[in-house]
């Protein structure tokens, strides 16, 4: 089955459409404000009622923050783990015990952007959670789509791999930006986990990486960097107003 792969993405944040024989999907939005754009470039592949299914690989303000806008302009249910409820509610990133910046360079992006929240997302009967891997909601449609769980980042994490092609997108679970380094998200939410989820990655044998920042690469930096955070502590947040 043939699944074509679109990226209409902006500056920050990649928006990849999948265009299946079941309509389209999208993985993920981006910052508030960005749905007229997103819109107008969707457009250009597809109609707004096309859009099937929204992937949200996790409830950040860079990947939610126009989900509730553009709930609004088509018919898709949003395909997300059941840990993003309360911050897609709150219209607020988490900021769990032990969470924190992987490098310098992390913590001035956190001190620069300062406030992390978004319009908040009430997702009614819209919401289809993936409470457990084995609910692969894509394959019982008898797409080629597995979700995969790859907390860390965020305890919600979840990534979407195609087997027939080897394609990974991995959300934030790895991060390809100018601003990360060893293909590490500049935020983490538990090291250990972060760090299990890369092992997860690695044995599926992706051909390529899809982050959510940055452009695709090859799984062998997973390999190269997967110690990057050993001996390493997160940065903490320290007297930042408002969480991220
Ligand atoms: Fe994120």
């Amino acid at each position: 089955m043939d699944i074509r792969i679109h990226n209409v993405g902006g500056y920050i944040t990649q928006n990849y459409l999948l265009e299946t024989p079941l309509g389209w999907i999208a993985i993920d939005t981006g910052y508030s404000g960005g749905e007229k754009k997103f819109l107008q470039r969707l457009s250009r592949l597809c109609r707004p009622e096309d859009l099937k299914y929204i992937f949200l690989t996790h409830s950040h303000d860079d990947h939610a923050g126009f989900l509730a806008a553009l709930l609004e302009a088509v018919p898709a249910k949003v395909i997300l783990h059941p840990a993003a409820l309360p911050c897609l509610e709150a219209g607020e990133n988490a900021e769990p015990a032990g969470s924190g910046y992987a490098t310098r360079m992390g913590a001035l992006f956190g001190l620069v952007k300062k406030s992390f929240t978004f319009p908040p997302v009430h997702l009614g009967d819209r919401a289809v959670f993936v409470e457990k891997e084995d609910d692969q909601f894509f394959e019982e449609l008898g797409l080629p789509l597995r979700i995969v769980f790859l907390p860390g980042h965020t305890a919600d994490s979840i990534g979407l791999f195609l087997p027939q092609t080897g394609q990974l997108f991995c959300g934030d679970a790895a991060m390809n930006a100018v601003i990360s380094l060893g293909r590490h998200t500049i935020w983490i939410d538990n090291v250990s986990e972060f760090q299990r989820s890369w092992d997860k990655m690695i044995a599926l044998k992706p051909v390529r990486i899809y982050p959510s920042h940055g452009t695709p690469f090859s799984p062998k930096d997973l390999l190269k960097y997967r110690r990057f955070m050993d001996g390493r502590p997160v940065i903490q947040p320290n007297n930042q107003p408002n969480k991220r």
